[in-house]
């Protein structure tokens, strides 16, 4: 699922983003083996924790270095956190269903693809830039 052209060039980023497709892989086959609700929810609960601290992260490092796109990234973030809230009641509420399976697939994993390729890459260009480091300096 992770591919290396979602590299941004920041470790800590990278690091964080890879554990992210980890962690919806495992929901995703926890979902295909036909685990218990509870473990299922128990892993979106636990993404969802992990989605939290992440951008607590990205727009930490961004605020640090005076990133003037702040603010729109910090909106995509909260679109992204909305989205996810929304998917963890539904599958309280309906189990395990083939929309939420493809929900996940389409809503979650491709928009993180598009939002680390397009937004994460311009945020870490600019990073790398301001602190003069080459890409994949631990920041
Ligand atoms: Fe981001």
């Amino acid at each position: 699922m992770w591919t290396d052209d979602l590299t941004v060039g920041i470790w800590e980023i990278d690091t964080q983003h890879r554990a992210l497709f980890v962690q919806l892989e495992k929901l995703l086959d926890a979902c295909m083996v036909g685990r218990e609700l509870d473990e299922v929810v128990e892993m979106m609960v636990f993404l969802d924790d992990y989605v939290d601290s992440h951008f607590e992260a990205e727009e930490r490092l961004q605020r640090e270095a005076g990133y003037p796109e702040y603010e729109r990234h910090r909106a995509e973030h909260l679109i992204f956190r909305a989205t996810l809230e929304r998917l963890k009641a539904e599958l309280v509420e309906s189990g395990v269903t083939r929309d939420f399976v493809l929900r996940v697939n389409q809503t979650l994993i491709d928009w993180l693809k598009t939002h680390i390729r397009s937004v994460d890459a311009a945020m870490s260009e600019f990073l790398l830039k301001k602190t003069g480091q080459p890409a994949d300096m631990r920041l």
